[in-house]
């Protein structure tokens, strides 16, 4: 076994382990959904395909995967006909601060179809996505966006997301991304 596998499987064990940390610290979760619901099974491929459509790809096991664990914090949003307009994953996770454990939402995935943009969707996802973490106690919400993604980043900053900093490469290769956060 080389170092480099070593190293890579390491960092996949690490990952499962808070994974499935954050996912059992949401056992007494409470839903306070209106116009959102929690994202079923039967909701993944439409959510995939939105998905596909505005990102690089790639991480299509992941979702499956957090809508296991994360199912409560995956939020959809369907028209009167049932279809999928839109939907806005957070994963959950914690971290030390100042010898605190902060329990914090990270916007994993998040997008709606062009049909329905422009329209409230996505402040609605966040409305309600924001009030039902606050809800149930989390202390923050982080998130990465490209900068040169105006219409995420002028929702943000309506939503009050400040700015960390910002990385590389992390919104794809070259791009620069900000990293944004609200204290709930
Ligand atoms: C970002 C996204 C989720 C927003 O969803 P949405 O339903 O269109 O959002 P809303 O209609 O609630 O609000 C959009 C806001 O952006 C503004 N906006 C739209 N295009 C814009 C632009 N080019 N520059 C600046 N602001 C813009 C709208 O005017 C509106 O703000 P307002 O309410 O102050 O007028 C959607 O554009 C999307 O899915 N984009 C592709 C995927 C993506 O980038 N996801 C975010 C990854 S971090």
């Amino acid at each position: 076994m080389n170092k480099s596998f070593l190293l890579s499987l390491f960092n996949r064990v690490h990952r499962d382990v808070r994974d499935y940390m954050g996912s059992l610290s949401l056992y007494r979760f409470n839903n306070f959904k209106i116009k959102t619901n929690a994202c079923d099974l039967a909701d993944l491929p439409d959510v995939i395909r939105l998905y596909q459509k505005y990102f690089d790809g790639g991480h299509e096991a992941s979702i499956e995967k957090y809508q296991r664990l994360f199912k409560n914090t995956f939020y959809v949003i369907k028209n009167r006909e049932g279809e999928m307009m839109g939907y806005c994953l957070y994963t959950i996770h914690f971290s030390f601060q100042n010898r605190n454990i902060i329990q914090y939402a990270t916007i994993y995935s998040f997008a709606v179809d062009d049909m329905y943009q422009g329209s409230g969707i996505g402040a609605t996802l966040l409305s309600e996505s924001i009030t039902e973490l606050r809800e149930n106690n989390l202390n923050s919400i982080r998130l990465f966006v490209d900068i040169l993604n105006s219409p995420a980043v002028h929702l943000y900053n309506k939503f009050n997301f400040n700015i960390q900093g910002i990385i590389d490469n992390r919104c794809g290769q070259g791009k620069k991304c900000y990293i944004m956060e609200l204290l709930l």
